[in-house]
């Protein structure tokens, strides 16, 4: 491609201004704009101010020798991509092929991996966001550490546990998912931003400008976005500045390769550029959100925008079989709960059942049952309740959960803890996993909660809002969105974070970084990163087989053991037999991004479960 590259006509017109018709244009874009952003890129050995050690490190001082040739087990049925410098894996290409520039000119995976979040921000609207939130997980070479950016939305001060309710005491659903009150007050830009400021080494200017020249230049419009777009067009056509972003004047949608132009986006993410997270949080992208709010009923004031923080934590860790995996703590739920799964499976030899056997996905369903009965009682926002973090992950507890478990039986999900209704699935989020030359590997995850968050655009921003605030538990020991059972720990209270299930996640082999993962899929995000990284550490997988896999879901409730299509009938019977409710409803569970790191090479797979994931590497 990049070969092919330079035959291309130039996307200059004659006046000079830049045209983009076409893909192949907008990446000679990217390429020719690559160097004149980076040209005040830091030398590829030199730091930056802020964090040296992150870029600093020799390219070979944290990774093995590369081996001659990448090994490619032809036995698979599923091939990874293989780079050996630098590798971006994401839901979408143009945005993938941003951050891989970046790499390719000098940036770090924290560079790229912002500039691959704003730049999703703009081809992939269903879940890549500045009005949303997420969690970022940080491998740093140079100090050999790992670090968790928690930049996950916060309830706006305004509101109160019962606010979805309605005189009844009933949930208001269209209140809390499709309304200006479904909205957290937004993570993402703070985020990204921290992340660049504490880790990165380029500037604000030179990581937004490829986000900014997508919006303002605009892209084709590829299968994929126009599949999205049309399967939630019903609900983006009740919100006129949703309507105007995502169609055309006259109100029909963009077709295939057309080239679809965000110019108030544009502006938003140049007032990004220029001033920073005040161009966001305060001054006049402030000013547009917070007026929508006060005209059409919504909570965040502008004091909430001012005071968004975030958090740095140090992440959850744990081991399985000599294997260390470090991943996202509370106010996600999800590294908890890997570990905690991983904690009771340790103690059985999965091999000899042989994988997806009825035997071992008994055990992997008891295992998953159990971790997310806890969920619903025991987690929580950690600067508002307190999460027996230490305690769930023990080996101990994990040694006593195992004994509850029939090796031949499914225990009822009602005999494990007290029942109650539950709802429905949901498959939103993205994540992207990123990896340097220089060591580094980044694994994020970021939403706007539902596909297209709560399909309410801001006026004049460009901008859809999130509906986090629906992860709550909005009505405390009923069901959330994604069918979680979920208590008192994560009751709405002003300033709190919702509970995640986000996961992205790093498995250490050896002590250094080998499989950097994640995926969306609210509830089903803990349950697909647990069987990506155990068909990869238990099983021996390439990344590409490790995806490719089809999965199985059980979170306690509803007591359903959901299965993809591909496993055998008669694995289905025996599983049936042994007393599980098996529901294959046809659905897909997750969609990983994911890196391994093997031998001084990089393997990158996009799942295939979903239309426009791109690896790219070099
Ligand atoms: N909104 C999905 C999650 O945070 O898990």
């Amino acid at each position: 491609m990049r070969g092919k590259a330079n035959q291309l006509k130039s996307p200059l017109d004659k006046n000079g201004i830049l045209r983009v018709n076409n893909l192949r244009q907008l990446l000679l874009l990217l390429s020719l704009l690559g160097p004149l952003l980076l040209s005040c890129a830091a030398p590829e050995t030199q730091g930056s101010a802020t964090a040296p050690a992150a870029a600093a490190v020799p390219a070979t001082s944290n990774t093995p020798a590369p081996t001659t040739e990448p090994i490619i087990d032809y036995r698979e049925r599923f091939i990874p991509v293989v780079a050996r410098h630098g590798m971006v894996v994401g839901p979408e290409e143009l945005a993938a092929e941003v951050g891989a520039q970046i790499l390719r000119q000098g940036g770090n995976a924290v560079d790229a991996a912002v500039a691959t979040g704003f730049a999703l921000a703009v081809t992939y609207p269903r879940a890549g966001n500045l009005g949303g939130g997420g969690f970022m997980l940080i491998h740093l070479a140079g100090d050999n550490r790992q670090t968790l950016i928690d930049y996950r939305e916060t309830a706006p001060a305004a509101a109160s546990r019962d606010m979805f309710l309605d005189a009844q005491g009933n949930l208001d659903h269209n209140l809390e998912y499709f309304s200006l009150q479904a909205a957290g007050v937004p993570g993402t830009v703070a985020g990204l931003l921290y992340a660049l400021d504490t880790y990165g080494t380029l500037t604000r200017e030179q990581v937004l400008a490829p986000a900014i020249a997508l919006a303002k230049e605009g892209f084709p419009v590829s299968f994929a976005l126009s599949f999205e777009i049309n399967a939630s067009a019903e609900r983006l056509r009740q919100n006129p500045a949703a309507t105007r972003l995502f169609f055309k004047p006259d109100g029909s949608a963009f077709e295939i390769g057309d080239t679809w132009r965000q110019p108030d986006l544009a502006w938003t993410l140049r007032q990004i550029s220029d001033k920073g997270a005040d161009g966001f949080y305060q001054g006049e992208v402030a000013e547009r959100i917070t007026t929508e709010m006060a005209t059409n009923g919504g909570l965040i004031k502008a004091q909430d925008l001012a005071a968004y923080r975030v958090v740095e934590r140090a992440p959850v860790r744990g081991t399985y079989r000599g294997f260390e995996i470090v991943s996202t703590p509370p106010p996600s739920s999800g590294g908890v709960h890997i570990l905690q799964i991983l904690n009771v499976l340790e103690g059985y030899d999965l091999q000899p059942m042989g994988h997806n056997s009825a035997a071992y996905l008994h055990h992997l369903t008891e295992s998953m049952k159990l971790a997310y009965a806890d969920r619903s009682l025991y987690l929580g926002d950690p600067d508002f309740v307190e999460v027996p973090v230490d305690r769930l992950i023990d080996k101990g507890y994990a040694q006593r959960q195992r004994a509850r478990i029939d090796s031949e039986r499914a225990t009822p999900a009602a005999e494990i803890a007290p029942g109650r209704p539950l709802g429905d699935e949901s498959t939103e989020t993205t994540h992207y996993s990123v990896a340097d030359r220089f060591g580094n590997v980044v694994s994020n995850t970021y939403t706007l909660n539902f596909s297209f968050g709560s399909h309410i655009a801001v006026p004049g921003t460009g901008m859809l809002l999130n509906n986090e605030m629906a992860d709550f538990a909005t009505s405390p020991g009923n069901a959330n969105a994604f069918g979680l059972v979920q208590g008192e720990a994560n009751k709405i209270e002003a300033g709190k974070r919702p509970l995640s299930s986000m996961s992205p996640t790093i498995v250490f082999r050896d002590g250094k970084p080998w499989l950097a993962t994640g995926s969306p899929g609210g509830s089903v995000i803990i349950t697909t990163v647990l069987q990506m990284a155990l068909n990869a550490m238990e099983f021996n997988m390439n990344v590409a087989t490790a995806a490719a896999e089809p999965r199985i879901h059980h979170q306690w409730m509803p007591d359903t053991l959901q299965m993809e299509s591909g496993f055998s009938p008669d694995t289905v019977r025996l599983l049936q037999a042994m007393g599980h409710p098996v529901n294959i409803s046809g659905r897909t569970t997750g969609r990983t991004n994911s890196i391994m790191l093997r031998d001084g090479w990089l393997f990158g797979a996009s799942d295939s479960r979903r239309p426009g994931g791109w690896v790219a590497g070099y």
